[in-house]
């Protein structure tokens, strides 16, 4: 059978995966300090939180390739929360924000075409692209105290196959939002060339710190450059598991209307978004405020803890993070990462992200999902800081 190349030919698990099965399925304990799945970290979902879903006029079959408009105006409320201004009529329900990249990457591009990906960045990219017939091309994040786009890296990534950037605003997991002189000169970029600007801004409402002495971009309030503003409940109100996305659009008049259009026959013909839960948005949006309240606080207390922590390991670094759900440390290369993290594994029982899985540019870097309980990720990390010198404060 010739199988499509969309779908990478080796399929095999890393080594790290195959000693961590291995480790669990001998039922070992591992302090997992990855864990990305909000609805097993231990917060609390009001049981009924879900309930909206079970509205009675999602028995009818009512299809709208954007989603009711309830819901889209609930969605541009959220936007108008974070203080941002949009028309309902310029956004688009998705299943989720993955489904969002598929659906723009159709009405985007061609089979070979290029999209700009950040790196370091979400490893999902790679497939994201790959399974819509696109290339990822990288361009390089640089870090000088803070994260910033490196212009010529984007220059040198550009060709006439380019269709569309990504920017992931803050990044995950390098917890950067991009600038506004960042996104200036890169919407400068794409417009002279007729690049659409993807801004990913799915961790948005997790602000680690106070420091507004960057200002950041706002892809939607341009008008020079085609732009798709991807958010979702996935990480907005920490569920995941309820599917849904959104896609705003921003941009001159005319071009915008002309993207709407392909961009509603695409949604149209899949029509992903369940009838239940576009009848629900509105309520699952309030009530997942409190969801948020206790994510933002878990990955501000556990950001604290590792600041803490690390700054009593002379050898190690914590790299400024500006929000989302990661905390990256960089430690000393004593051996390939890899090994390092099959040690940390065999000989601590934790477990942590490399930097390899992001693209970090060189060795060493660990990453640690900020949205671990808290016991779990000081005793974790403390046994990664161990391999690395004894604590200064002891
Ligand atoms: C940067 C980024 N974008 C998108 C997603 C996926 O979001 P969704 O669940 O809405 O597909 C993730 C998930 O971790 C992510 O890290």
């Amino acid at each position: 059978m010739r199988f499509s190349t969309r779908i990478p030919p080796e399929l095999e698990s890393n080594r790290l995966a195959l000693a961590l099965a291995q480790r669990r399925d001998e039922g070992q304990t591992i302090l997992d300090l990855t864990g990305s799945n909000p609805t097993r970290a231990a917060f609390t979902y009001p049981p009924d939180l879900l309930a909206p879903l079970a509205d009675a006029r999602g028995l009818a079959y009512r299809p709208e390739p954007f989603g009711c408009l309830d819901a889209r105006e609930a969605v541009a409320e959220d936007f108008a929360r974070r203080g941002m201004h949009v028309s309902p009529a310029h956004i688009a329900l998705t299943a989720s924000t993955s489904e969002a990249y598929s659906l723009l990457f159709k009405v985007l591009c061609d089979p070979g075409d290029e999209v700009l990906v950040p790196q370091p960045s979400y490893p999902l990219f790679e497939h994201l692209t790959r399974l819509d017939g696109v290339s990822s091309v990288a361009y390089r994040l640089e870090y000088h105290g803070r994260w910033s786009v490196d212009l010529s890296s984007v220059e040198r990534a550009l060709t006439p196959a380019t269709r569309a950037l990504l920017v992931v605003s803050p990044n995950n997991p390098t917890g950067n939002f991009v600038s506004q002189p960042d996104l200036d000169a890169l919407a400068g970029l794409c417009a002279r060339r007729d690049i659409a600007v993807i801004s990913d801004e799915v961790f948005a409402d997790y602000q680690l710190d106070d420091d507004r002495r960057v200002a950041r971009g706002v892809l939607l309030d341009r008008t020079d450059v085609l732009g798709f503003t991807l958010g979702g409940l996935s990480k907005s109100v920490g569920l995941p598991q309820v599917k849904l996305g959104w896609i705003a659009v921003s941009g001159g008049n005319a071009l915008v209307n002309a993207t709407l259009a392909r961009l509603e026959l695409a949604c149209d013909t899949y029509l992903s978004v369940s009838t239940p839960v576009q009848l629900a948005a509105r309520e699952i949006l309030n009530r997942g405020a409190d969801i948020r309240r206790q994510i933002l606080a878990r990955v501000r207390e556990n950001l604290a803890r590792c600041a803490t922590l690390v700054a009593a390991r002379p050898a190690c670094t914590l790299l400024h993070a500006e929000g989302g759900w990661s905390a990256v440390v960089q430690v000393p290369t004593f051996e390939p990462e890899e090994e390092l993290m099959l040690a940390l594994l065999s000989e601590r029982s934790v477990l942590v992200h490399p930097g390899y899985f992001f693209d970090f540019p060189r060795e060493s870097f660990v990453v640690l999902s900020l949205l671990t309980p808290p016991e779990t990720f000081a005793e974790g990390l403390a046994r990664v800081l161990d391999r690395f010198g004894t604590d200064t404060r002891l």
